[in-house]
C-alpha cells in the first residue's frame, strides 16, 4: 500500500455543490442544505482527522468554520421562515456517501501519514471555499438582484465575504502545517 493512499480528488468528493434553482426559494433550499451539511458532517469530520493527526489548532479551525457555515444557513433561514428541513440535494447525498467511504479508511491513513492527510484536507477546504465565494454564491446573489430581492442579495454577499475569509484562514493554516517539523 502506498504511504498515503488518498488523493485531493478523493477528498474533494466530500464537497457538495449548491445549485441555482428555477426560483430564489429553490436556490435558498439548496444553499441551506449544503451549508448545514458542511456544518454537521464535512467540517466536523475534517476536524476529527486533524485532531487524530496531532494538529489541535487546525482541528479547532475546522470547527470554527463549521460553526460559521451554520450561521450562513441561519442568516438565510430568517428570510425563508418555515423552510423546515430542506430537501436533500442529489449532490449532497453523493457527498455524504463519499465521506462515509473515506471515513472507513481515514483512521488507517492518518496513522500512516498524518501530515499528508491534513495537508490534502486543507487544500480541498481551500478549493471548496474558493469555488463558493468566486463562482457559486455570486450566481445566487445575482439571481436575487435580478428578482429585486435586495435582502437576499445582501445575505449572499455577506456569505461570499465570509467564505473568502475561510479560504484565507485555511491558506494560513496550510502554511503553518508546512512549517511543522516532519513527523519521524
Ligand atoms: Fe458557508
Ligand atoms: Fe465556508
Amino acid at each position: 500500500m502506498n504511504k498515503c493512499d488518498i488523493t485531493e480528488d478523493t477528498i474533494y468528493q466530500c464537497f457538495a455543490a449548491a445549485t441555482t434553482g428555477k426560483t430564489l426559494g429553490a436556490t435558498a433550499t439548496s444553499f441551506v442544505d449544503v451549508e448545514e451539511y458542511e456544518n454537521q458532517v464535512m467540517y466536523p469530520e475534517f476536524s476529527r482527522w486533524a485532531k487524530k493527526a496531532g494538529y489541535p489548532q487546525i482541528a479547532e479551525l475546522f470547527l470554527k468554520v463549521a460553526g460559521e457555515e451554520k450561521l450562513h444557513a441561519t442568516w438565510l433561514r430568517k428570510l425563508y421562515e418555515g423552510m423546515g428541513t430542506p430537501a436533500r440535494g442529489e449532490d449532497t447525498q453523493r457527498a455524504i456517501d463519499a465521506l462515509e467511504t473515506i471515513r472507513k479508511n481515514s483512521d488507517a491513513l492518518i496513522a500512516q501519514d498524518p501530515k499528508t492527510v491534513i495537508e490534502k484536507a486543507l487544500k480541498v477546504a481551500i478549493k471548496v471555499e474558493q469555488r463558493e465565494y468566486r463562482e457559486i454564491y455570486p450566481a445566487f446573489r445575482d439571481q436575487a438582484i435580478q428578482a429585486g430581492q435586495k435582502e437576499a442579495a445582501e445575505v449572499y454577499q455577506r456569505v461570499i465575504n465570509s467564505e473568502e475569509q475561510h479560504s484565507q484562514w485555511f491558506e494560513k493554516a496550510l502554511t503553518t502545517l508546512e512549517n511543522y517539523p516532519q513527523a519521524a
